[in-house]
C-alpha cells in the first residue's frame, strides 16, 4: 500500500542481534526459548537502553496470545517511561495485575506481527495469522515476542506490511479512547462536527484527521509552516500554523469546535478553552493529564487527590466538558481501523525507519518532537 512517508528511512542491516539470538526452535514446533529485547534496569536516558537475552514469555491465562514481533512503533511514552514517568502508577499496575517487579522493563506499546500460540479462549485469532496490536500496563513490545491479551489483539489489515501496520494501533487505541469512550460518542455522531485536532503531524494528530475525515468530520489542525501539506494532504479542511502569533484569532476565525481533542496542553489549553462551542454536548479531549507526573512527585495518595482536584476545576469551567484521555485497548477499534485501512480511508504515515538493533537512535529521532507521523522498528527477527 502507498503510505505517506516523509523522510529517508535508515536501511543499516541489523547483524548484531542475529549473532547473540539463540534459536531453539527444532522445525517442530516448539518455540524458541530465549529472545532479545531491549530493556532497562533504572530510569533515566537512552544509555540505559540495553539488548538483553531473556525468557520468551509464557502464556498463562486461557486469554493470552503470544506473538512473534515483525515490527514495532516508538510513541512518546516509551521516551517518558525511559525517563521514569508514570512509575508510581505503571508499578503497582505491574504488580498488582501480574505479580511482576518493576524491572528489567521492556518499553514499547504497539506491534504488528504473527501469532506464536494462543490460549484456550482466545477465538478471533490463531497461531500463524499475522496481526496488530498494543501492550498495555505490562511488558512492551521492543522484543522479538510479547504477551498480549484478547483486547490488545486484532487481523492485520491485508493491504499493509508489517512495518506500516506497526505504526497504527497505539494512536488508534489513543483516538478511539478519545472520540468514543471518554466523548461517549459513537463515529457515526461525529458526521457535520467540526474537530480541533491539536499537533495534526504528529503521530496521534496524523491518525485522528484521517479518522474523522472518514466519519464524515470538518476537521481543522495546528501544525508547523512545513507540514500544512502534509496534513492537508490527510484530509484536513483547515491548518493553522501554531507558531504564529495569532494562533487564537487565527482559529476564532475559522470558527468553534464541537471537539478539540488536544495532545499539547499547556499554552495551547490555555488558549483553547475558550474555542469549544458553548452547547452542553462539546467536548474537550485532553490527552495531557497530569495524574502520573503528579503521582511521580507527590506519591500514590497525595498525587491522585492534587490531580482529582484539577480536573474538578476544570470541569466546573468547563461545565462538565473537559476530559482527560487515558489510551486503554479496543477489539473493536482494531476491526472498525482494519476495515478503513482496506478501504485506504486510512493510510499509516511513516516519518523514518529504523532497524531493531538501532532501537535507541528510534528513540532519540521520536524525542526530538518533530515527528511527521510515526517511527518504526523494523527487523527484529
Ligand atoms: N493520554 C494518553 O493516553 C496518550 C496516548 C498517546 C499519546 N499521548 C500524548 O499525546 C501527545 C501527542 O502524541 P504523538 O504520538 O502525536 O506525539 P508526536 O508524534 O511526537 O508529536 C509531535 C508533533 O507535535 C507537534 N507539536 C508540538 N508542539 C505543538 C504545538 N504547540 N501545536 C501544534 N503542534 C505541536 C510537532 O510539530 P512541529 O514539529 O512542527 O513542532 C510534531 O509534529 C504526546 O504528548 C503524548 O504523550 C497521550
Amino acid at each position: 500500500m502507498n503510505h505517506f512517508r516523509h523522510r529517508i528511512p535508515c536501511n543499516v542491516p541489523s547483524t548484531i542481534f542475529r549473532n547473540i539470538s539463540r534459536r531453539v526452535s527444532g522445525g517442530n514446533g516448539s518455540h524458541k526459548r530465549t529472545m532479545l529485547a531491549w530493556q532497562i534496569n533504572a530510569y533515566g536516558d537512552n544509555s540505559n537502553l540495553k539488548l538483553a537475552k531473556t525468557q520468551i514469555p509464557v502464556i498463562t491465562k486461557k486469554n493470552q496470545i503470544l506473538v512473534k514481533v515483525e515490527a514495532a512503533s516508538i510513541n512518546p511514552i516509551d521516551f517518558r517511561m525511559r525517563d521514569g514517568y508514570g512509575a508510581t502508577i505503571f508499578r503497582q499496575t505491574r504488580k498488582f495485575k501480574d505479580n511482576v517487579p518493576e524491572f528489567p522493563l521492556t518499553l514499547g506499546r504497539d506491534f504488528s506481527g504473527v501469532v506464536a500460540e494462543a490460549g484456550k479462549q482466545v477465538t478471533h485469532v490463531k497461531e500463524g495469522d499475522d496481526v496488530w496490536g498494543m501492550s498495555y500496563m505490562k511488558q512492551g513490545t521492543h522484543a522479538q515476542y510479547v504477551l498480549v491479551e484478547n483486547d490488545e489483539i486484532g487481523a492485520k489489515p491485508r493491504n499493509l506490511s508489517h512495518v506500516e501496520a506497526a505504526s497504527i494501533p497505539y494512536v488508534a487505541m489513543t483516538v478511539w479512547t478519545a472520540l468514543c469512550t471518554t466523548a461517549g460518542l459513537r463515529p457515526e455522531n461525529y458526521h457535520g462536527k467540526h474537530v480541533l485536532v491539536h499537533a495534526g503531524a504528529g503521530g496521534i494528530g496524523s491518525f485522528a484527521i484521517q479518522l474523522l475525515k472518514a466519519w464524515g468530520a470538518e476537521v481543522t489542525t495546528t501544525c508547523s509552516s512545513d507540514a500544512k501539506q502534509l496534513v492537508m494532504d490527510l484530509g484536513a479542511n483547515h491548518a493553522v500554523d501554531y507558531k504564529t502569533k495569532n494562533v487564537k484569532r487565527e482559529l476564532r476565525q475559522i470558527g468553534k469546535f464541537d471537539v478539540i481533542v488536544d495532545g499539547v496542553g499547556g499554552q495551547t489549553e490555555e488558549y483553547s478553552l475558550g474555542l469549544l462551542k458553548h452547547s452542553s454536548d462539546a467536548k474537550y479531549l485532553s490527552l495531557r493529564s497530569p495524574i502520573m507526573l503528579e503521582t511521580d512527585s507527590l506519591g500514590l495518595v497525595r498525587g491522585g487527590v492534587s490531580a482529582g482536584l484539577q480536573m474538578i476545576q476544570k470541569s466546573v469551567k468547563l461545565k462538565n466538558r473537559f476530559h482527560w484521555v487515558f489510551a486503554s485497548p479496543h477489539k473493536e477499534a482494531l476491526q472498525h481501523v482494519q476495515m478503513l485501512v482496506e478501504k485506504e480511508q486510512i493510510k499509516p504515515v511513516i516519518d523514518k525507519i529504523f532497524a531493531f538493533s538501532e532501537l535507541p537512535e528510534a528513540m532519540a529521532h521520536v524525542e526530538m518532537g518533530r515527528a511527521r507521523g510515526k517511527t518504526v522498528v523494523d527487523k527484529f527477527c
